[in-house]
């Protein structure tokens, strides 16, 4: 899921809690349905503005990509809302993953307290799909959140896309 560089760039840059700015928020907005816009200012400042970051690079990279390409990368890591876990936990599930498997983190998912959370936290595309779906997103954009951690060979994503999405994705 990640290296250990990047989540420590990732960690660092979690600390400053602030979201995007207004004009980057109502750029945010108009690439988004109803239903995604409502999950996406549910999330946390600092995921917002990963996120933004993320849809910026993705326009830059594809030749005038479509709504719902940029709304994926908005929404990549929406998942993560369910766990609730703050950036400190955050690391630790990752590293605890690292350890123990993503098998195991599977199960942690049917635990409880801050072990289900770690597992919540890890299992974050499935549930980020899940809540696309249930938001009424794009298909494209429910796809993505599900396959933004897997290898190339197994998305429905179209590859170019897919790949401008991933490489543009600095976690
Ligand atoms: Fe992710
Ligand atoms: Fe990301």
């Amino acid at each position: 899921m990640s290296s250990p560089w990047h989540l420590t760039r990732r960690f660092v840059g979690s600390l400053w809690p602030f979201g995007p700015s207004t004009g980057d928020t109502l750029w945010a907005h108009e690439h988004l349905l109803a239903g995604e816009r409502t999950l996406w200012d549910r999330m946390s400042a600092p995921d917002r503005r990963h996120s933004h970051g993320v849809a910026r690079r993705v326009d830059q990279l594809l030749d005038q990509p479509s709504r719902e390409v940029i709304a994926a990368a908005l929404l990549h890591d929406v998942g993560k809302l369910e766990s609730g876990l703050g950036t400190f936990r955050r690391v630790a599930a990752t590293l605890s993953a690292a350890v123990a498997g993503r098998e195991t983190a599977e199960l942690w998912v049917r635990s409880s307290g801050v072990t289900r959370r770690i597992g919540l936290y890890l299992t974050h595309p499935a549930i980020g799909g899940d809540m696309l779906e249930m938001a009424d997103a794009d298909p494209l954009t429910s796809a993505w959140a599900r396959e933004h951690h897997l290898p190339e060979e197994q998305w429905t994503v179209p590859v170019e896309i897919g790949r401008a999405l991933r490489d543009a994705d600095d976690d």
